[in-house]
C-alpha cells in the first residue's frame, strides 16, 4: 500500500487481519512473469510479500511504499531485498526499470496522472506497466455506508473518500495518453470473504477506513464507526453466512512505447 495521506497503516494487522489482499495479488503475478535479472518495481509493496516472490525468479526487486511502518516491517521480514520509502504520485529513478508491477496500491493514489507519468519515466521502452487495483463499483457497500453515516457526523465523505476506482476505459486511456500501449485490460467482480464473520467487517473498516473517522474525538469515532459498521453489514453481500468484501478490480497490462 501507498499513499497513506489521511490513512496510517499497521503493518502487524495488515498481515494478520487483512492478509487476503497479498494472497489475492498472486493471480497479478502471472501477468508480470518476471524473468531471471530483470530490475522490477513494487510500486506500493506494503509489507514486501509479493515483491519476495518476485524476487524468487531471480529478478531484482526493488519495493516502495509511502508508509514508513509498512516499509520497516517489509525490510525486516525481508532483508535482502531492497525496500524504500517514497510517494507513488510523485517518483523518479536515476536507473528505469524492465517493469513495474503494482498490486492493491492505485486505488490510494488519486493523482493517477502522476502515477502513470512517474511510471513511464522509470520505465526502459518497451517496459511493461502490470497493475491489480480497485475499479469503478469497488467496495461499494462499505462507500455507501460512509456516504449514509458521516454526514451525521459533520463530515463530508466526498472530501474524505481516499479511493480513485476508474473505469477501464477512463484508466487505459489515460495510459494511451501518457504514451503505454494497453495490452490487456480486465475489469471484474471478486467478492472477497472477510474473515471472521461480522468481525472481518470492523478490521476491514479499522484497517482501511480512516481517512472517514479523522478529526473525530474517540467517541464520536467509535459511534460513527459502530453506524458505519451496521450500515455496511446491511449493504454487504453475504455468502454461507459470511460477509463479502464487494471488491472490482482492474487489472492492466501495458508497454512503454
Ligand atoms: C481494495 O483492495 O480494493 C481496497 C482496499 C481498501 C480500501 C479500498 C479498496
Amino acid at each position: 500500500m501507498i499513499k497513506q495521506g489521511t490513512q496510517s497503516w499497521n503493518p502487524g494487522t495488515y498481515d494478520t487481519q487483512l492478509g487476503f489482499v497479498s494472497k489475492l495479488g498472486k493471480g497479478i503475478l502471472d501477468w508480470l512473469d518476471p524473468q531471471p535479472g530483470e530490475h522490477i518495481l513494487d510500486l506500493g509493496c506494503g509489507t514486501g510479500d509479493l515483491a519476495v516472490e518476485i524476487a524468487g525468479t531471480g529478478s531484482k526487486v526493488t519495493g516502495m511504499d509511502q508508509s514508513e511502518a509498512m516499509i520497516v516491517s517489509a525490510r525486516s521480514k525481508y532483508p535482502d531485498i531492497t525496500f524504500i520509502v517514497g510517494d507513488g504520485e510523485q517518483f523518479s529513478f536515476e536507473a528505469p526499470f524492465d517493469a513495474i508491477f503494482s498490486n492493491a496500491a492505485l486505488h490510494w493514489m488519486k493523482n493517477a496522472r502522476g502515477v502513470i507519468e512517474s511510471v513511464r519515466d522509470s520505465l526502459k521502452s518497451g517496459g511493461r506497466f502490470v497493475a491489480e487495483f480497485g475499479g469503478k463499483g469497488n467496495v461499494d457497500g462499505f462507500v455507501r455506508a460512509f456516504y449514509e453515516v458521516m454526514p451525521r457526523y459533520g463530515i463530508e465523505p466526498a472530501e474524505r473518500n481516499p479511493w480513485y476506482f476508474p473505469s477501464i476505459g477512463e484508466y487505459t486511456s489515460l495510459l494511451e495518453q501518457y504514451g503505454f500501449e494497453v495490452r490487456i485490460a480486465e475489469h471484474f467482480d471478486r467478492p472477497t470473504p472477510l474473515p471472521e464473520g461480522d468481525t472481518g467487517v470492523m478490521h476491514w473498516l479499522d484497517g482501511f477506513g480512516d481517512a472517514f473517522f479523522k478529526g473525530l474525538e474517540d467517541a464520536a469515532r467509535q459511534s460513527a464507526k459502530q453506524e458505519v459498521y451496521e450500515a455496511a453489514k446491511q449493504k454487504l453481500p453475504t455468502a454461507s453466512g459470511v460477509y463479502l468484501a464487494d471488491y472490482r478490480r482492474i487489472r492492466i497490462s501495458a508497454v512503454k512505447l
